[in-house]
């Protein structure tokens, strides 16, 4: 469908004259039409929306990024040296770790000093293997120093103690002379790491101890007077925030709570049951960008919520887990949550990433679930083997967005239709990094048809545009340890550019990144 109202208010028409009959002029009008006003940015998108997470689940840290200093695999410290180059390549900006639902039943202390006289431990959640603890605290931090991300420490409320978590932050960040600081000195670390992001709980409705939003807003208040500001820097504690629509969690908690956070997390899967990612037809297709979609509202009601106790938006929305999840991949153990990632997913990172950018008044940071062999990866590895998945690509082609200034943007586009359901084919969002370069990020759902979008840059006048594109023939295309270059970015050849008028035509289940000087 063609939104002809909005269209006619973009394109500045006769709005009557277009919704009445159809007639030559509107015959000729574009399909699909974005307004840029590139002279009006003003909120800065965080660079910390292109976040990651890193569980102690399946493959994800041992295997995935802890190899050990005796593997042969290559490694610096015993963490793979070709995981860190590919992360990078990302400019990844944060790293949540040790989980999710494995935060609350983490102690801190089981994981430092030597290595061969910490506690085998068993992780509970995730297969009831045996955690050997050998990646701790200072292999995390370490592993963030070497990829070049600051860490976000996610807390244990729901197995722990106050005591526990407010001595994990003095151990982390304290400078002085404490029994703690020195713990930390002797083993290994002079200079405390001084780590920002600290989570209090995670999923505290559900795996993290089964609360009321009454009982852990309490409890939150509680952990949060104990997480102290060292000297010479501050902390931003991060509150365990809503399952998808769970709007009175979100109600609850800036309520009772809202004046001793300065963040309130989210989280968003997109699932296809019954499926494995790449055993999907059109339908799969569209229920999976359908569902992804979703952010869209879920961000636009909770920051509602959050307005009206925080008009100022002082509490950052931390979307600390999103992605896609679907059954396991064939033979793989049913608690390790791996999965292949293919083209579909990249539409869904692609989709959401212009979401977070468009709202990134709220969203001050949000963390892929998961960095490594863990839902929707942007690396899978296996034994020495390594590959990239087509989530990375979108990830590194959307690295331009990191602290840029958000061009607000204005799309009306066609639908994309499967039966009897239709969502918009078209997705967007724009910004202007520091040099004045703007930079479009612009995916086409549909599988089908392709897209002639008309961009009207209003207030730039751009001498060349030049882009890349990730797309395929195959809706499943994926990489393999075989063919790990199967899918990969390409230079993008379907921008035109007159005066300050861009036409792209974008092909179908495409993710095209342009770069406007
Ligand atoms: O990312 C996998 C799991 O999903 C996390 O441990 C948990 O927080 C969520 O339910």
């Amino acid at each position: 469908m063609l939104c002809v109202r909005s269209f006619c208010v973009v394109a500045g028409l006769n709005v009557a004259f277009l919704a009445g009959a159809p007639s030559r002029v509107a015959d000729s009008v574009p399909e699909n039409v974005l307004v840029v006003h590139c002279d009006q940015g003003k909120d800065l998108i965080s660079r910390n929306i292109y976040g990651h997470f890193a569980e102690h689940l399946g493959d994800c840290i041992y295997g995935g990024v802890w190899v050990g200093e005796d593997s042969p695999i290559p490694n610096t410290r015993g963490i793979r040296k070709d995981v860190v180059e590919a992360l990078r390549r990302l400019h990844v900006p944060v790293l949540r770790w040790p989980g999710g639902c494995y935060a609350d039943e983490y102690h801190w202390r089981e994981g430092i000093g030597a290595r061969d006289q910490r506690p085998a431990t068993v992780n509970t959640h995730w297969g009831m293997v045996v955690e050997s603890n050998h990646f701790g605290t200072h292999e995390f931090l370490d592993f963030c120093q070497q990829i070049g991300a600051e860490a976000y420490i996610s807390g244990n409320l729901g197995s722990g103690t106050v005591q526990e978590l407010s001595q994990w932050v003095e151990y982390v960040n304290y400078s002085g002379e404490s029994a703690l600081a020195e713990l930390r000195r002797k083993n290994g670390r002079r200079e405390p790491w001084g780590v920002t992001y600290w989570g209090v709980g995670n999923e505290s409705w559900g795996c993290g101890g089964n609360m009321t939003a009454e009982y852990y807003a309490d409890q939150y208040r509680r952990y949060a007077t104990y997480l102290r500001d060292y000297p010479g820097m501050r902390i931003t504690r991060i509150a365990c925030g809503a399952s998808d629509a769970d709007y009175r969690w979100t109600e609850v908690l800036m309520r009772e709570a809202g004046r001793s956070m300065q963040g309130l997390s989210l989280h968003h899967y997109t699932w296809a049951r019954g499926k494995t990612a790449d055993d999907f037809d059109e339908a799969g297709w569209f229920s999976i960008m359908k569902n992804a979609r979703l952010m869209d509202e879920l961000i636009t009601k909770h920051s509602e919520i959050m307005d009206k106790y925080d008009p100022r938006g002082r509490v950052g929305l931390v979307v600390d887990e999103w992605g896609t999840w679907y059954d396991v991949d064939a033979g793989t153990n049913p608690s390790f949550l791996r999965q292949q990632n293919t083209l579909r997913d990249a539409l869904v990172a692609g989709l959401t990433l212009n979401i977070f950018n468009n709202h990134c008044d709220r969203v001050k940071m949000a963390n892929l679930a998961q960095l490594v062999n863990v839902l929707q990866s942007v690396i899978l590895t296996q034994g020495e083997k390594m590959v990239v998945t087509p989530t990375y690509h979108v990830m590194e082609m959307y690295r331009p967005h990191q602290d840029a200034t958000r061009l607000p943007a204005e799309l009306v586009c066609r639908d994309y239709r499967l039966a009897q359901d239709r969502l918009p084919a078209l997705s967007a969002s724009a910004s202007r990094d520091a040099s004045g370069a703007i930079t479009l990020s612009l995916c086409n759902l549909d599988p089908k048809r392709s897209g002639l979008l008309q961009c009207d840059l209003r207030g730039a006048s751009p001498a060349r545009v030049s882009g890349r594109i990730l797309t395929a023939r195959a809706m499943n295309a994926h990489n393999t340890f075989d063919k790990p270059h199967a899918l990969e970015p390409a230079t993008f050849n379907g921008a035109k550019l007159t005066g300050a008028t861009l036409q792209v035509t974008l092909p179908p289940k495409s993710v095209v990144v342009l770069r406007l000087e």
